[in-house]
């Protein structure tokens, strides 16, 4: 079985071959970054107009590097939600449409979906295991228990992580997408510079909370000495910033990992996906966490865990074989949480 995926739904426009026993044919993915960096954030309409210009450029090139022509595809699955909707409308309508004209099965993929299963399709995981995603807009836990199968155990009761480190980066001028940048300057920087709180740490539960660290972080920028700020002072406060986080992460882990082991005995590992993920830092603080608990960390390679289109033709892939295509009346959903989904 072989599945185009299509991805829209933020700044990034990206098409995908992937084939069921795992084998990933061709990909492309085109970032909007230099699109939106004057504004500092992603602008939707902008967003929405690039999609259009570049998407059907990237679906001819997959197809191209993988040597089909779409009469060879079993599937095809677009992001339908949730996300920017304007992007959303376009990648949907694009895979509504090749599915129409070749008479072939559509798949509304759902993008947390895409990150959910991604593991499975570069480790080849079985059910159950325990996901953290953590990207610009998600930040939660989920017990992954099938296909459609998610029970959503923790939540950001404010910002999500990936959304502390872009407000962290433009407050100290770091620029957009901020976590990358954060991390960067953090290598240089003193963790124990700056007193940070750590949200949530202590509590039961596994809930998150990062605004408050925000505005923490903000008092300490107004309490430096006025004028431009020096490099030695933002890369220790991006060091503070990323040590606060990985400690109540690492709280928060461990609180879910006990939970998890409670309800599901046979155990499972504890699998990192969002844009976050990328963190080596943070990755390296899930790890040991992981360790503790006896279980594995998984975490799919760098390019797998931002946006892409691989992880969408894989939950293509992931549903079609359990029969659950959608028909092309299927209504693009600005939201679509996890635990609302069809299951196999
Ligand atoms: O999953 P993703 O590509 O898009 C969605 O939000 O769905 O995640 C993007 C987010 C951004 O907030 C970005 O700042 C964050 O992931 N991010 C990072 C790193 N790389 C990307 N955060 C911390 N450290 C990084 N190295
Ligand atoms: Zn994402």
């Amino acid at each position: 079985m072989i599945v185009l995926g299509i991805e829209t739904s933020c700044d990034e426009t990206a098409a995908a071959l992937v084939r069921d026993d795992r084998t990933i044919l061709a990909e492309a993915v085109l970032s909007q970054l230099e699109e939106h960096r004057p504004y500092g954030g992603v602008v939707p309409e902008i967003a929405a107009r690039a999609h259009l210009d570049h998407l059907d450029g990237l679906i001819a090139r997959v197809m191209a590097e993988a040597g089909l022509g779409f009469p060879a595809l079993d599937g095809v699955a677009a992001t339908a939600g949730p996300g920017l909707i304007g992007g959303v409308l376009v990648g949907a309508t694009m895979g509504k449409a090749i599915a129409l004209v070749h008479d072939k099965p559509f798949v509304a993929a759902n993008h947390l979906e895409g990150h959910a299963l991604t593991a499975r399709l570069t480790e080849g995981l079985d059910f159950p295991y325990l996901l953290l995603l953590v990207s610009g807009g998600h930040c939660q836990f989920v017990a992954v228990e099938g296909v459609g199968r998610y029970r959503r155990m923790g939540t950001t009761i404010d910002d999500a992580i990936g959304e502390a480190f872009d407000k962290t980066a433009k407050m100290l001028g770091l620029g957009y997408p901020g976590g990358p940048a954060v991390e960067r300057a953090a290598r240089d920087g003193d963790p124990r510079r700056f007193d940070l709180p750590r949200p949530m740490r202590g509590r039961p539960g596994c809930d998150f909370s990062f605004s408050g660290l925000k505005t923490a972080v903000r008092r300490q920028i107004e309490s430096l000495p006025a004028g431009p700020m020096i490099d030695r002072d933002r890369a220790d406060l991006c060091a503070s910033f990323q040590a606060a986080v990985g400690d109540s992460l690492v709280d928060r882990c461990r609180n879910a990992l006990a939970t998890f082991a409670a309800d599901h005995p046979g155990g499972g590992p504890l699998v990192v996906a969002g844009g976050v993920a990328a963190n080596v830092y943070l990755r390296e603080r899930l790890s040991s966490v992981a360790d503790q608990a006896g279980a594995a960390l998984v975490a799919p390679p760098l390019r797998l865990c931002t946006d892409n289109a691989v992880m969408i033709a894989w939950a293509g892939i992931e549903r079609l074989r359990l029969g659950l295509a959608d028909g092309l009346d299927f209504a693009p959903r600005p939201r679509w949480p996890l635990d609302t989904m069809r299951a196999g």
